[in-house]
This record gives C-alpha cells, structure tokens and sequence, in this order.
C-alpha cells in the first residue's frame, strides 16, 4: 500500500492549520514539510515554529525535507518542534553518517535525499543509517514543476540498490507526482508519494489522494 505525504509547500499559508486538517481528513498518510534556507536552495520557507504549530493540528506523521546546508545544528529543534521524520541532503553535508545518526539520537527517523543530478552510488553508503532514501525527481526550490527525464529509471535503481544492499529504508518519490504518473512510480519501486501542487491545487483533496494511491 502505497504511503501518500502532501507536501505542505503549496498549500495556502494564511490557512496552513486548516489545510492541514484538511488533507488529515481527506486521507493522507503523512504531512511532508519543505524547509528551505536560501543557501542550498534559493528560497525561504519554513522553521521549527511552523512544524511545532502544525504538531498541534495533525496526529499524522510529519515527514520533514531538510533542503539545508549543513543542517546539523537545527535537528534538535526540528525533532522537538514534533517532526517524526527529518530528511537531509548527501549534497549538504560533510559528514552524512554522523548527521542521519543526529537525527536518530534525537528521537526521530533519519531519511536522506539527494538532488536528480547526483548519482545513487553517492548514497549507498550511508543506506544502513537512514530510514527514508528521498529521491527527488525535480531540483529542489519549488513546486509544482515537471518531473525530470529519466525519472522512473532513477526510481527503480534505487529500489534496486535498497534491496541488494538487504537495507530497511523505504523508498520515497519527490517531485511531479500527480494521479497521471504515480502509478508509474509504485511500479518503479516507490513506496511513499510526495504529491504537493497535485493535492493543493486540486479542488478534491480526498478524491486526488485516492487517485494518486490508485
Ligand atoms: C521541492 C519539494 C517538494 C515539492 C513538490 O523542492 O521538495 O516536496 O513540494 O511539489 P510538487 O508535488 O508540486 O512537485
Ligand atoms: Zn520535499
């Protein structure tokens, strides 16, 4: 069965309490969290005020990407503002496995992400430390954009490379995933769909996350 995690990104922000409340009812699994820093990737978003004041307005599992240089020093925070899964980039650290180990000394699920341009073999290391390989299938900044080449490729070899390796880390897919192509992506080896602009933008939420999990 597959996990569906709206990303909160494109979500209303003046209503993020309701929104969140309202993909909670409509069926999600999971609330994905884009936190952003203006150093790895251009933009601003989010903090550990937000994440504590979504804790407040979902029992569901908040799934926080950390696109952040460096992120080591915030995850204690992050974990203590009610993330159950904190997610860093290979790209932004210089010390991966000592960062994914942070994270689980903290008290929450280490997962790691790399960009569409960086090769798997950048993570396959550091599999046995994560809990979550996120695979993005667009670069990182915004939503809302169109899914890379390739992507269904990418999807598979990582499956691959987790199964190979005996590794426990689920597979999730970030990026483009909308109801036309998620099937694509479980059949490649998905198991956890981040769908933002798809869910958001859409007038049904509960009607696109059947959609997206069919
Ligand atoms: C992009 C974020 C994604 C984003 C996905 O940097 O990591 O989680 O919200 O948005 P969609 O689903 O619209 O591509
Ligand atoms: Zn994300």
């Amino acid at each position: 069965m597959a996990t569906i995690a709206p990303s909160i990104l494109s979500a209303d922000f003046g209503r993020l309490g309701d929104e969140v409340r309202a993909v909670t009812a409509a069926g999600a699994d999971w609330i994905h969290v884009d936190v952003m820093d203006g150093h790895f990737v251009p933009p601003i978003t989010i903090g550990p005020l937000v994440v504590e004041a979504l804790r407040k307005a979902t029992p569901l599992p908040l799934d926080v990407h950390l696109m952040v240089e460096e992120p080591g020093h915030l995850i204690p925070e992050f974990v203590k503002a009610g993330a159950d899964r904190v997610t860093i980039h290979v790209e932004a650290c210089r010390d991966v496995a000592g960062v994914l180990r942070q994270v689980r000394a903290s008290g929450a699920k280490p997962g790691l992400a790399l960009n569409p341009p960086t090769p798997l073999e950048r993570v396959r290391q550091f599999l046995a430390d994560a809990d979550l390989l996120l695979v993005m299938t667009v670069n990182p900044g915004w939503g809302g954009q169109p899914i890379v080449d390739g992507w269904q490729e990418k999807i598979a070899a990582a499956r691959r490379m987790r199964d190979d390796a005996g590794a426990r880390c689920m597979i999730e897919v970030d990026g483009g995933i909308k109801p036309h192509n998620a099937g694509a992506a479980l059949a490649a080896g998905a198991e956890v769909l981040v769908a933002g602009s798809a869910v958001f933008g859409s007038s049904d939420y509960a009607a696109t996350i059947r959609a997206l999990r069919a």
